[in-house]
């Protein structure tokens, strides 16, 4: 299995405050991988260190070493909008732009010329909208302002947009969560789709979401990764009892 994302004692602070104690963790290529634990521990800090996004936030140090493919991200000379090119990020508000849904999906690909205006780009908005699995419903709207659509539909636009250009992977800090039950599972199957294609990484707080879809699960505790294995070995049999305590909802 080819080690897409690898972390080194990853620490961080935000000013004087520790936020990450040295997290090394290795995340496989087209797999799902679920970060759980309980609020404040640290899974979105740790998520966001992955595409550089903690690089906007003042007062914050990193330290430790994050790669992709083996190369180092917060490298000398990386450019951290090639970055998150490469590792694209789906929030937990669905937070399309007050564009149309066609341009929702086109802008980044025409800014980083990726495609022409014009035909080239139609095909990538259709095959990055039908790979959300939201082509059918929005294909005679494009014009339409993408913040018209439901909730799990934004969300499925908000796919399609980091999609659209070719990421490596995917983090997703609780993509789900201010969703209902239908829209829930229609992303939790399109996750299981993407991952032929892209790796994924999701935070949340559905332990069932993630002994469902995730072939790899982090119990994350107070800024320490406490046990990262094979999902059903994390809820069926953990080897940590932080992470026993956690799973049968004795705390968090
Ligand atoms: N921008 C920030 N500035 C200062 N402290 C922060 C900031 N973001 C997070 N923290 C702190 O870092 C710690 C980890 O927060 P983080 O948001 O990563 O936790 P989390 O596991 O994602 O929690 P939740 O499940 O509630 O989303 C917390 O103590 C939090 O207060
Ligand atoms: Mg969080």
């Amino acid at each position: 299995m080819n080690i897409k994302v690898k972390t080194d004692k990853l620490k961080l602070w935000y000013g004087d405050k520790q936020a990450l104690n040295g997290v090394s963790l290795d995340i496989y290529e087209n797999k799902i991988t679920a970060f759980i634990g309980p609020s404040g521990c640290g899974k979105s800090t740790y998520l966001r260190c992955l595409n550089r996004m903690n690089d906007l936030i003042g007062g914050v140090t990193i330290k430790g070493k994050v790669t992709l493919d083996g190369h180092d991200i917060y490298g000398v000379g990386v450019d951290e909008v090639a970055v998150r090119k490469k590792i694209g990020m789906v929030f937990q508000q669905p937070n399309p732009f007050p564009k149309s849904i066609y341009d929702n999906v086109a802008y980044a690909p025409l800014m980083h010329d990726m495609v022409k205006k014009g035909k080239e780009c139609d095909a990538l908005v259709e095959r990055s909208l039908r790979d959300a699995g939201l082509w059918e419903e929005v294909k005679d709207k494009l014009n339409e302002s993408g913040t018209t659509l439901s909730g799990g539909q934004q969300q499925r636009l908000c796919i399609a947009r980091t999609i659209a250009v070719e990421p490596d992977v995917i983090l997703m800090d609780e993509p789900t969560s201010a969703l209902d039950p239908i829209s829930t599972q229609v992303i939790e199957n399109l996750m299981t789709k993407l991952k032929e294609k892209f790796t994924i990484i999701v935070v949340t707080h559905n332990m069932q979401q993630a002994a469902r879809i995730a072939d790899y699960t982090a119990f994350f505790h107070l800024g320490n990764l406490i046990e990262y294995s094979e999902t059903e070995k994390i809820f069926v049999n953990p080897q940590e009892e932080k992470t026993e305590q956690y799973i049968t909802g004795k705390f968090g």
